[in-house]
């Protein structure tokens, strides 16, 4: 499961940030950050902040005072992030590893990660990670998307990776999908030393903005258009079958699909 976390890099930022942002990760985002806003931080680290979807909404919901790090492993990543804040006081940005935090014990006030969690490695150290650098009064919050079936848009796409390759399906889709079971959560951040922790599901009706910039994200805006071209396809080909197989599902003009998420509190 740890192979893709690098893999966000090349013209992945871009169209991740195009097409993938605006239709499955900003009303997310504001949830997430209407949940962390009442914790005041002094210190509010924001891991795997790609390209700065809850980074925008997190500046813009604390005051100058609250010190803002933004970080991510991917620079690509991160760069947007870093040009959509520019001149933003007391925002540092930072490339970060979550297995492995640059920050000492006891440092920070609260830690957000919207979509992160399933990239990294192993759940337990991860989190183990966040606590040490956690004030003992601390929170985590963070999210991870609910199993392929409750969303639709990642099940069809992976369904049709099964349907094209069925020898040896490309994987992306489901690693970010693969981390739904809300006991699993609860389980591995007590093993981490974390109290206090609540994992609620969210869910939206979500009318897609563009279905043509979507579904040309949702094979160039991830590493799912590199494990294509590693068996001889190209992503147009991909895209026309997707978008067929989505207005069959959600209709056309507009679609509308189904999206659902965990929502993960927890106190240091
Ligand atoms: C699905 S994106 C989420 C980005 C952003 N939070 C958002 O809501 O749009 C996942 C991000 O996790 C980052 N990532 C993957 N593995 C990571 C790790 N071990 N540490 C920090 N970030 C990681 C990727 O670079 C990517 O930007």
């Amino acid at each position: 499961m740890s192979t893709f976390g690098s893999a966000f890099t090349g013209s992945v930022p871009q169209y991740y940030d195009r097409g993938l942002v605006p239709n499955i990760f900003e009303d997310f985002a504001d949830m997430l950050v209407a949940q962390a806003a009442p914790f005041a931080p002094d210190i509010l680290l924001e891991l795997a902040s790609g390209t700065g979807a809850v980074s925008q909404k997190l500046r813009a919901a604390f005051p100058d005072g609250t010190k803002l790090i933004c970080s991510d492993l991917n620079a690509p990543m991160l760069e947007i992030a870093e040009e959509k804040l520019k001149g933003s006081a007391n925002t540092q940005f930072k490339i970060v590893d979550a297995m492995d935090l640059p920050f000492a014990d006891d440092e920070l006030d609260l830690i957000v990660c919207q979509f992160g969690v399933m990239f990294f490695p192993d759940k337990v150290a991860s989190y183990k990670e966040a606590r040490r650098v956690l004030k003992p009064s601390g929170r985590y919050l963070f999210n991870a998307w609910d199993a392929l079936s409750q969303n639709p848009f990642a099940d069809l796409a992976n369904r049709l990776a099964q349907d094209l390759f069925p020898s040896d399906p490309p994987q992306f889709y489901q690693v970010p999908f693969h981390y739904h079971d809300p006991k699993q959560i609860e389980d591995e951040l007590r093993q981490a030393g974390f109290t206090s922790i609540s994992v609620e599901q969210r869910t939206l009706s979500k009318t897609i903005r563009s279905l043509d910039v979507f579904v040309e994200c949702l094979v160039r805006g991830n590493p799912l258009a590199d494990e294509l071209a590693t068996r001889g396809s190209t992503p147009e080909d991909f895209q026309s079958r997707l978008r067929a197989a989505f207005v069959e599902a959600f209709g056309e003009n507009p679609s509308t699909m189904p999206l659902s998420a965990w929502f993960v509190e927890a106190a240091a």
